[in-house]
């Protein structure tokens, strides 16, 4: 029977991470074990920067936007013989089991330390939702809402001047933000890494905008576009693209990671916390704990390591279709 975890946040910061710490800590003291924090993702691992956690620890956090208990990119890592020290560091501490808290990355990383024979269980967070095994993930509901804040301020703005905006909003290069911001903040045009908009398409966006009388266009551009929104608008300058409304360009970027997270995002945090822990009191290692037809399960670490999420085409045609 496990005595002793250890719980990392890893890659981007997302709102809702420090409510999945909390979760794992309290959950894991009320089974009576050792919780341990590990402090900057991976890069903490390896290095073997290992905190223990009390309940007092994680009083106050639940609110609160980042994680208290640091992130980072580790490249280290990504080697077989980083992977090997990080092992080496849970071992000579005594940790049985571990929860890595992270997206894509970081769960390919946990899978590593799986096949290496290391007990571990994924918890899905990451602002991008392009995480395989969970339809949504932690972070991505505050995220959207902040873009949403900021789209829907640009458009008070463009309307008085009568402007079109170019709003770039993070995603690596998964549409989803872009897409959905696109599709609640009632954006005129939305371009997604994952369907290549030539210039020339969204310009004839912003143009017919303009002749319908519109007062204001919002494109809704994804940072992993083939062209970004500064691309964009350099290729219009270019090109001397006529489009009408006088064009301004807005990239989010990471004020979009910032948040406090939202209900939707403590709540998940929450749960899925909740039940990294219960996996490992009932030896269920090699996991992650994500939301599955709206309900809290897990999908093996094998189907999930190294694969990507696909944005759903229904509701890239209805984004199409909405933009009138
Ligand atoms: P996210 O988890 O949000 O997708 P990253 O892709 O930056 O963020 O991954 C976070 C960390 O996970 C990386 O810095 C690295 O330490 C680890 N990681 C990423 N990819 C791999 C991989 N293929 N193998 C092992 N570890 C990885
Ligand atoms: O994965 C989350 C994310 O915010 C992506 O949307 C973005 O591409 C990336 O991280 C930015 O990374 P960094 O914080 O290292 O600049
Ligand atoms: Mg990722």
């Amino acid at each position: 029977m496990v005595k002793r975890i250890a719980v990392l946040t890893s890659g981007g910061d997302a709102p809702g991470m420090n409510a999945a710490i909390r979760a794992v800590v309290r959950t894991g003291l009320g089974y009576g074990w050792d919780v341990f924090g590990v402090e900057r993702g991976y890069s903490g691992l390896v290095n073997g920067e290992f905190r223990e956690m009390g309940p007092r620890s994680v009083g106050g956090i639940i609110q609160q936007g980042g994680t208290v208990l640091g992130s980072a990119r580790c490249p280290e890592f990504k080697t077989e013989e980083g992977q090997r020290r990080a092992i080496r560091e849970l071992n000579q501490e005594g940790i049985e089991a571990l929860v890595v808290i992270g997206g894509n990355g970081s769960q390919t990383g946990a899978h590593a330390l799986h096949k290496l024979g290391f007990p571990v269980v994924g918890v899905a967070s990451t602002i991008d939702n392009d995480l395989y095994g969970s339809q949504i993930t932690i972070g991505v509901d505050t995220a959207l809402n902040i873009a949403l804040e900021a789209i829907d301020r640009l458009k008070v703005t463009a309307s008085s001047h009568e402007r079109a905006f170019l709003v770039e909003v993070m995603g690596r290069n998964c549409g989803y933000l872009a897409l959905m911001a696109g599709i609640a903040g009632g954006a005129e045009g939305i371009s997604l890494p994952e369907f290549e908009t030539r210039p020339e398409a969204v310009a004839d966006v912003i143009e017919k905008a303009y002749e319908r009388g519109k007062k204001h266009a919002i494109i809704v551009v994804a940072e992993g576009a083939k062209y970004d929104a500064p691309a964009l608008a350099q290729y219009f300058q270019e090109h001397n693209e006529q489009l009408g409304f006088a064009l301004r360009v807005t990239t989010l970027g990471h004020v979009q990671r910032g948040g406090m997270p939202g209900a939707f995002d403590r709540l998940l945090g929450t749960r899925l916390a909740g039940h990294a822990t219960k996996q490992i009191h009932a030896g269920n290692y090699g996991v992650l704990c994500g939301q599955i037809d709206g309900k809290i399960g897990t999908t093996p670490l094998d189907e999930v390591a190294g694969r990507t999420k696909e944005l759903d085409p229904d509701l890239v045609e209805l984004a199409n279709v909405l933009a009138k």
